[in-house]
């Protein structure tokens, strides 16, 4: 049934199908039950897949990926298809509109995607708003939370919900490098109240020197930074993840790793979307009409399960969550299998459909 529905919407722009393919399912969400029609589908609330990790409480380990939902826009319609968790971002301080359009591609004969999207989002002060309005509509309590001691309050309702939610911060793109550190805190600042985790995102390509933050001076700069405010906060720290490119040398990896453990960091998000085009079967004319972006989905597979490894045999004791090309159960025993504790979907929601989820869980469920 999807690969009916997906061939005719591959059709079509791919950014335009994205938005057009949310904003139906949320006004099909507002036919009465519809919302539990789409969970029963697809939802897969299997207990024995609940997870503790960081002190939280995953109802299954398939999260989805940063980029999909940047601006925490269509969170119960994500949920009602049975995400575990779901990563809103990468948001950054001021509102921008991200790179020249077309910035999304298809790649069909490798079940990939290629994107310079540049960070489009509404800005950590929009996105905080709607994730406050949603977990007050969320828990049946819709109120306007107009003093600070209500909003203090309804932040302490955050880990209250099921569905856990993480939030991707970067910088914006007219930020230098050496005050990249101000933007990361703006926006851990702005959304602490209303995620669960954070993940610093270093390792976007499409964000003109962001990944030379992955150097080990600017990145303790930014990480401890963090940590520091962390502490202030009375109700208790967020934990904290740094999401790291594939690209990066072996050795650049080792530094960062000593780094997160050495100023505690919870773990890392392994990884984010490669700028090689080796090994596709697309041809080389119609990769150059595409041009630069991170690509992603099954390519990326190996190269990031082979990261997973490297790191995971360092014995460092920092949780992974798995990103990067998984499509089917298999794939996420294999991420799990490399060192992985939670997983992320995106490239392979596109191709596979809202199945993904239940699809994954179960075959978590029969390898338990
Ligand atoms: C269109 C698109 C936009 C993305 N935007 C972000 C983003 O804003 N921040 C981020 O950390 N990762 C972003 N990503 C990367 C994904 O979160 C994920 O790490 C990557 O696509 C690899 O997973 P996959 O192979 O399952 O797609 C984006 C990916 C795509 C395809």
């Amino acid at each position: 049934m999807y690969k009916l529905l997906r061939n005719i919407l591959f059709l079509f722009d791919p950014e335009q199908v994205h938005y057009f393919s949310m904003n139906f399912m949320r006004f099909f969400c507002k036919i009465p039950f519809a919302n539990n029609w789409l969970s029963k589908q697809y939802a897969a609330d299997i207990i024995q897949l609940e997870k503790k990790v960081f002190g939280l409480t995953f109802k299954n380990p398939v999260g989805l990926g940063a980029g999909f939902d940047k601006n925490a826009k269509y969170l119960s319609e994500l949920e009602a298809l049975g995400f575990g968790f779901i990563e809103i971002g990468t948001v950054t301080p001021l509102p921008q509109n991200g790179n020249n359009k077309p910035r999304l591609f298809r790649l069909p004969k490798d079940k990939a995607l290629i994107n310079r999207m540049g960070f489009n989002n509404d800005g950590v002060v929009l996105v905080a708003k709607r994730l406050r309005e949603w977990r007050e509509t969320a828990s049946g309590e819709k109120r306007v939370a107009s003093s600070e001691k209500q909003i203090a309050s309804s932040s302490k309702r955050v880990a209250s919900r099921k569905l856990i939610i993480g939030g991707n911060i970067g910088k914006n793109k007219s930020t230098p490098n050496d005050e990249a550190w101000k933007d990361y805190e703006t926006c851990f600042r702005g959304l602490f109240d209303h995620v669960d985790y954070f993940v610093v995102n270093v390792s976007s390509p499409n964000t003109p020197g962001l990944r030379e933050l992955q150097q080990k001076d600017s990145l303790k700069k930014i990480l401890l930074n963090l940590q520091n405010i962390n502490e202030e906060y009375k109700d208790g720290c967020k934990p904290i993840l740094l999401k790291i490119s594939p690209d990066l040398e072996r050795e650049a990896i080792k530094d960062i790793i000593e780094l997160c453990t050495e100023i505690n960091l919870e773990g890392l998000v392994v990884s984010n979307t490669t700028i090689s085009r080796e090994n596709l079967q697309t041809p080389n004319n119609e990769l150059q009409k595409t041009g630069d972006g991170g690509l992603s989905g099954k390519p990326l597979i190996n190269k990031s399960n082979d990261l997973v490894k490297f790191i995971h045999g360092l014995n460092n004791g920092l949780i992974i969550i798995g990103s990067g090309g998984i499509f089917t159960g298999d794939d996420a025993i294999e991420k799990i299998n490399s060192g992985c504790t939670l997983l992320q979907v995106w490239t392979g929601f596109i191709y596979e459909g809202p199945a993904i989820i239940k699809k994954i869980c179960r075959t978590l469920i029969n390898n338990h």
